[in-house]
């Protein structure tokens, strides 16, 4: 009987890393986390991103023209609303302007840092506080 027990749980530890994992189960934004995003999110896209990000091009398969783009993701997730660690997105705008991957690439305009925290205080899930969104919407729009 022992035996037999041990025997069961073994499989399960084995079994487990094979278990494809469910994707998480992502859930859908808020009318507020809406409305965060098209007055504050968008307008920061479509200032520095929408560029390589958009209609005409399409870089590393993203587009960050719309909400639905954006939650789509490239190549690769862009972020889950609430795990601001797992995010791409997030890890690639914070990274040094020095680094290869840094987000706008590093020849351009680089996004203030207001305006990073309001893209990780979006990604976070929690409201875009009034001053954070008016200081990141005055910055001066990268060149087209
Ligand atoms: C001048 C063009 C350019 C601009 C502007 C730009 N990107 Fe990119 N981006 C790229 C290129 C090229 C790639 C693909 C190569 C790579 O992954 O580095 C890329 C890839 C990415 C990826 C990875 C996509 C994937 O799924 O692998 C993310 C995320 C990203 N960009 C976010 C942004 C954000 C956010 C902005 C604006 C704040 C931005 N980018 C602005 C050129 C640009």
């Amino acid at each position: 009987m022992r035996a037999v027990l041990l025997f069961s749980s073994i499989t399960l530890i084995a079994a487990s890393p094979l278990t494809p994992k469910k994707p998480d189960s992502a859930k859908p934004l808020t009318a507020a986390q809406k409305q965060d995003y098209a007055k504050v999110i968008q307008p920061i896209f479509d200032a520095n991103c929408i560029s390589c990000h958009g209609t005409k091009k399409v870089k590393g398969k993203l587009r960050l023209d719309t909400l639905e783009a954006t939650l789509k993701g490239g190549k690769n997730p862009t972020f889950t609303i609430g795990k601001p660690d797992d995010s791409m997105l997030l890890a690639r705008v914070f990274l040094e302007r020095t680094a290869g991957d840094v987000m706008p690439p590093k020849a351009e305009k680089p996004l203030t840092k207001e305006q990073k925290e309001a893209i990780y205080a979006f990604i976070e899930g929690q409201p875009i506080p009034a001053e954070l969104a008016k200081a990141a919407l005055a910055a001066p729009k990268a060149k087209k």
